[in-house]
């Protein structure tokens, strides 16, 4: 667990590649008086993800990184992260697999939002294959990031239900109301608040 230390927010960045709704809700979250992290860098490995945008609008630094260089790359991210006194990182709709070797640095520090009930759909494509399967429900899972895919420790998780005619596209879509209010909540247990 992160340990807060005195009334200080905890240094985060958040790691995206597309639209960045989470971000944005993350970013609204951290400046309230509640939240014990404060967004000091945005991190893509797509330089037209969407997301970018709220950098400049919310005044945060944003970089982006050609993932598939894998190590090279990796020192150089870890270097900005030490840089800005990074000490959490927030996946945020980030479609990039971390090495284990970045994960091992930042043990216990990484957090991603999965749009599925973790142990079911890891991966890709989840709301197409929990419809393919009749599921009554669906939902979304905040966790800590281990070296396997979508596998480290629940935080918390939340339940959506799945309609009669519901398509993949609807299911996205009130998956996300749903992340955008989790996370935060994850945050905030996260640091036993
Ligand atoms: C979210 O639904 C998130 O859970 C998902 O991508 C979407 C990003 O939306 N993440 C994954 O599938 C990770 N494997 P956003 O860019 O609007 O936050």
């Amino acid at each position: 667990m992160v340990k807060l230390t005195g009334y200080k927010k905890i240094k985060s960045a958040v790691f995206i590649s597309g639209t960045g709704s989470n971000l944005k809700s993350l970013i609204k979250f951290s400046k309230t008086r509640k939240s014990p992290i404060s967004i000091n860098l945005i991190i893509s490995n797509n330089p037209r993800a969407k997301g970018l945008k709220l950098g400049k609008i919310n005044n945060i630094k944003k970089k982006v990184f050609d993932f598939k260089k894998n190590h090279k790359t990796e020192n150089q991210i870890i270097s900005v992260l030490k840089e800005h006194k990074i000490d959490m990182i927030c996946l945020a709709g980030f479609m990039t697999i971390l090495s284990k070797n970045f994960i091992t640095k930042f043990r216990g520090k990484i957090l991603n939002i999965h749009p599925s009930l973790l142990p079911k759909y890891k991966g890709l494509n989840t709301h197409q294959r929990a419809l393919n399967n009749n599921e009554k429900y669906s939902g979304c899972t905040v966790h800590f990031v281990n070296s396997k895919l979508d596998s480290g420790k629940i935080i918390l998780q939340k339940k959506v239900k799945i309609s009669k005619n519901e398509t993949k596209g609807s299911l996205a879509k009130k998956v996300l109301v749903q992340e955008h209010k989790l996370y935060p909540k994850a945050i905030l247990k996260v640091f036993n608040l």
